[in-house]
């Protein structure tokens, strides 16, 4: 069984065909179908696997075409090959193509296909399922066709079947490397303590925390390690990313592909005249209630959302551009705001949160130099977590980020790529808690945002997300609160609590 294409289409000319027009029509068909369509199709292809024109007839100045495929110059191929061919024929007989009109457009889908795997989309106007095959009936126009919507149908699918398939494997975890265990001196949850201690209160919005100067402490001290250990050894420059992430960005990192039900989506007024926005700050003013409904009403976009993974906004920066090869590998990173993800019934304390604080770390170059970049990395975090922090950590291999983020689960073809978590136990509930990531992006990034290198080589790049209320969560759940048990260069980071607030 092998995929299979049916359409029926008219070409519409400016006028009649003529006889001998009908004619030439009847040769360009036959060339096609022994010729044209045939073109870099593999030898031994059958005949039902290759496009081919099924019947023809022409009534006036319409030419009306049935075409059906395999998987070989699938039917809207073939469709686009023949109009190019029949166009030049008939320019000769002084006829135009004016357009083309997609009266039926079918797909066969081989495999058992649940329906759950067939999008919801007004593309799909009916699914037929069997046991071995699923039978897609589309309202596509000829534009649609050109623009590979078939294609990227049956992509489409055939990843939610996979998907499907693999989600009962649940997410790919692989250990890779652990510490020993080490000794217990705290079971406290450490974000009851920080509230009982008022070092942090949660904020006005979902999953927010204000933090107060005692935890902007340890924020700061896992800073300093971190740009002491990490970022200047390995001579990271800092820049500023945006964090507002407009769609274009997201197409091109591919976040446009899942990430919907967790952005945090922003919108423009549409004017900022403020004669159009009078009355409702007049609402306010008499109700004491902002009309979100009128607001809504008022507002463009979404023209996208807030920061979601960090590095996306760095990428414009270096778009369409081809780097010098002296200049790699390059290494940045940006510790300039918040990150936001709408994360439903999943808050919990610091450690799982819609609003969140961390150090991405970025590098692009080479294969070779970026992996070798990733490797670095690894080397010194685990010598930080291991030899300065003395945590009880472990290390794995887990689905890539960029995959996870677009909804795909399962591991990346190439060995090299993916991402690797550092989760740490939290000794109050026994559960460990990813709290740093490096990952090897391959091109995906460079592809996606069309950067090249001078000598020709591929361009890869990796990063690195730090979180700093997850390494506080891990910091304080594993060395409490007395300072008397903390590894020594966190102790000397860290002053002694100062009361800056005193509540009466
Ligand atoms: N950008 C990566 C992520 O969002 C690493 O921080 O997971
Ligand atoms: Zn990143």
């Amino acid at each position: 069984m092998f995929i299979r294409f049916a359409l029926t289409a008219e070409l519409h000319f400016n006028r009649d065909l003529t006889p001998e027009a009908v004619e030439a029509v009847g040769e360009a068909v036959q060339d096609a179908n022994t010729l044209l369509f045939r073109k870099g199709v593999p030898a031994d292809a059958t005949d039902e696997e290759v496009g081919r024109i099924t019947s023809y007839a022409v009534t006036g100045a319409v030419l009306r075409l049935e075409i059906v495929s395999g998987p070989y110059t699938r039917a809207h191929d073939a469709l686009f090959r023949f109009r190019k061919e029949v166009a030049q024929k008939l320019g000769r007989h002084h006829l135009g193509l004016r357009n083309i009109v997609v009266t039926s457009f079918r797909i066969r889908i081989p495999g058992p296909v649940p329906e759950s795997a067939v999008p919801r989309i007004p593309f799909i106007t009916s699914a037929d399922h069997h046991d071995d095959a699923v039978d897609l009936v589309l309202d596509l126009s000829a534009a649609d066709l050109e623009n590979r919507v078939p294609d990227r149908i049956v992509r489409l699918v055939q990843e939610k079947v996979a998907a499907q398939e693999y989600g009962g494997k649940g997410e790919h975890w692989e250990l890779i490397s652990e510490s020993s265990r080490r000794e217990r001196v705290y079971d406290g949850d450490p974000t009851q303590e920080m509230i009982r201690r008022r070092w942090i209160k949660h904020g006005a919005s979902r999953g927010q925390w204000i933090f107060g100067p005692q935890a902007v402490e340890i924020f700061r001290a896992v800073e300093r390690l971190v740009l002491d250990e990490i970022i200047k050894p390995l001579g990271f420059s800092e820049m500023i990313f945006p964090k507002l992430v407009p769609w274009e960005v997201w197409m091109r990192s591919g976040h446009a592909k899942g990430v919907y039900p967790e952005i945090y989506y922003v919108c423009t007024p549409k004017t900022r005249d403020p004669s159009y926005w009078e009355d409702i700050a007049d609402y306010y003013k008499v109700t004491g209630t902002v009309p979100v409904d009128q607001i809504r009403e008022r507002l463009d976009g979404p023209v996208g959302g807030m920061c979601y993974a960090q590095c996306p906004p760095f990428w414009p920066f270096v778009q369409g551009e081809t780097l010098a090869n002296d200049c790699l590998p390059i290494r940045v990173f940006d510790r300039s705001g918040t990150s936001h993800r709408y994360e439903s019934g999943g808050i919990h304390g610091i450690e799982r949160v819609d609003e969140f604080h961390r150090i991405e770390i970025l590098w692009l170059g080479t294969r070779e130099q970026t992996i070798a970049t990733a490797s670095r990395l690894h080397d010194l975090y685990t010598r930080l977590f291991e030899d300065v922090l003395e945590l009880e950590w472990r290390c794995a291999k887990v689905t890539p980020w960029f995959m996870a983020q677009e909804g795909m689960v399962g591991e990346s073809s190439d060995a090299e790529i993916g991402t690797r978590d550092y989760e740490a136990c939290l000794p109050y509930n026994g559960s460990w808690l990813e709290f740093q990531n490096v990952s090897v992006n391959g091109d995906k990034y460079p592809k996606g945002f069309n950067v090249k290198i001078q000598s020709g080589e591929e361009c890869w790049s990796g990063c690195s997300g730090i979180g700093l209320e997850r390494w506080t969560a891990v910091l304080l759940a594993q060395k409490g609160f007395d300072r008397a048990n903390w590894p020594e260069r966190l102790a000397r980071l860290v002053s002694e609590p100062e009361e800056v607030f005193r509540f009466l």
